[in-house]
């Protein structure tokens, strides 16, 4: 079985979030399974030099896009025994940061192009595309409309794989024949018309073989209007929508080897609360290990329930806890937060970045890990923190609620903590039954215990995207 993997970001060359996380974790995974898989992503400006150096040239070609014909590079490197294609067009992607320029249309368009072009002259012809989010949705509008009748493009299938329902990539409907050199066909309620626009997204929807999703419960919800982001319709449609967990890479995520931490831990609880009292040093909180110790990890935008949190700090802060933040986003949470850590210094911890080492340090030294998303499709930061024995609390929906069992004093069962409204009184109701169980330390220490054998590698999720390429095939 041969898959190429499309995506517009793949840890650790570049991420912004789970989506590249997830293209850092997942090949591996299916690799142990004896997939031939390989992974493409654009070479963008901010991949560290030393990869970029790593980087052999493989073929060269032009592609056209309407009134444009470009240069396109492959560039390729081996990592952890992935084969990786990079992209290269300096016009479109020689560019500080990876997303919001005036043509991310054209960029997103070429880039999937350039795809279809750059199979022969790699010489891999996948039985998969498996394209994921909107900035690779046109592998499959574009196979489907000019490759799919082509000697070796005839029996490849397409899968999309939607990480986020938000993110469509809307254009112009002008964009259509202009820039994707699309037939004006297309521009109807059937394929990839949207609200008088257009929407990659949707267009990947309609002509993939196979749409999947990142939890079986998002598969669900994103069939409703709520969470449907106005796409309901067509998701329903098409029929069955996979929901396939995500997983973590159990080796970057092992709190026995994490160099991260002070103190490395197996599953005893005691052993973990050694890393407390460092991180409490480090931040400039009160230092006490007895302190419970709730961390936020997190991209900050709506998204993730910041909202809840920020209308109940003091009253969260009135349980007796240590606050962390950890994540950059919207200007306007960086304020709200920051006015609270002036208030709070010994208790709230504001930090207004992102580093992968900090965030290792917090899973390792905390107590809980709150997740009060508005919607997750799948969320990566809970099955870390189960891992790590910081239980989390989390709202009921997507992929929170398929991986986090509430803790069921009657049966000893349980892996965290859940409420199921969008409220933050319900939220903070549930961090104070949180702490009822965090008083009584034998209790504790059994959810905790719960939370570390919790199995959210990818092995089991891997598995079932090789049955869907199978089904497919
Ligand atoms: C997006 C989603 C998140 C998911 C990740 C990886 O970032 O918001 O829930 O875990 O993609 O699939």
């Amino acid at each position: 079985m041969k898959v190429l993997m499309i995506a517009s970001e793949a840890y650790p060359f570049v991420k912004s979030g789970g989506l590249g996380d997830v293209l850092g974790s997942l090949p591996k995974a299916l690799r142990d399974l004896g997939v031939d898989v390989r992974v493409v992503i654009p070479k963008y400006q901010d991949i560290d030099e030393s990869y970029q150096e790593q980087m052999t040239h493989l073929a060269d070609f032009q592609v056209d896009l309407a009134w444009r014909n470009q240069f396109c590079g492959i560039e390729t490197l081996e990592y952890q025994g992935i084969p990786i294609y990079f992209v290269d067009n300096e016009y479109y992607f020689k560019r500080q940061g990876l997303y919001g320029f005036f043509d991310e249309a054209e960029r997103f368009a070429f880039f999937s192009k350039a795809v279809l072009e750059m199979l022969p002259h790699i010489d891999f012809m996948p039985d998969i595309l498996h394209a994921h989010d909107w900035q690779a949705s046109l592998v499959s509008v574009y196979h489907k409309t000019r490759y799919a009748h082509l000697d070796g493009y005839k029996d490849m299938k397409s899968v999309l794989t939607i990480h986020n329902l938000k993110y469509q990539g809307v254009f112009a409907k002008e964009v259509l024949g202009d820039i994707l050199a699309l037939d004006e066909s297309l521009f109807h309620e059937e394929y990839m018309e949207f609200n008088g626009a257009i929407s990659f997204l949707k267009g990947g929807i309609v002509f993939c073989d196979r749409v999947s999703t990142v939890s079986k419960t998002y598969a669900e919800e994103i069939k409703t209007a709520y969470f449907g982001e106005q796409l309901e319709g067509v998701l329903s449609k098409k029929g069955d929508i996979y929901g396939i967990v995500n997983g973590i890479d159990y080796r970057t995520f092992n709190p026995l080897k994490d160099p991260a931490l002070s103190k490395r831990y197996k599953s005893s609880y005691k052993s973990k609360l050694l890393n407390k009292e460092p991180l409490q040093k480090e931040l400039g909180l009160t230092v006490d290990k007895d302190i419970p110790m709730i961390i936020f990890i997190s991209r900050l935008v709506e998204q993730k329930g910041l909202d809840l949190i920020l209308h109940v700090v003091p009253e969260i802060l009135a349980e007796g806890v240590q606050l962390v933040v950890l994540g950059t986003g919207e200007e306007h949470y960086h304020q709200a937060l920051s006015e609270y850590a002036e208030r709070y210094p010994e208790q709230l911890s504001v930090n207004l970045y992102y580093s992968e080492e900090m965030a290792h340090k917090l899973y390792g030294a905390s107590d809980m890990t709150l997740l009060p998303s508005k919607y997750e499709p799948c969320g990566l930061t809970q099955l870390i923190a189960l891992r790590y024995g910081s239980l989390p609390i989390v709202r009921e929906t997507g992929g929170l609620a398929d991986t986090v069992d509430s803790y069921w004093p009657e049966t000893g069962m349980g892996n965290g903590f859940s409420f199921s409204n969008y409220n933050a009184h319900d939220m903070l109701h549930t961090i104070h039954r949180a702490m009822t169980f965090y008083r009584n330390p034998e209790v504790w220490e059994k959810i905790v215990k719960n939370a570390m054998e919790a199995d959210n590698s990818w092995k089991n999720s891997a598995a079932e995207y090789l049955d869907l390429y199978e089904e497919l095939g």
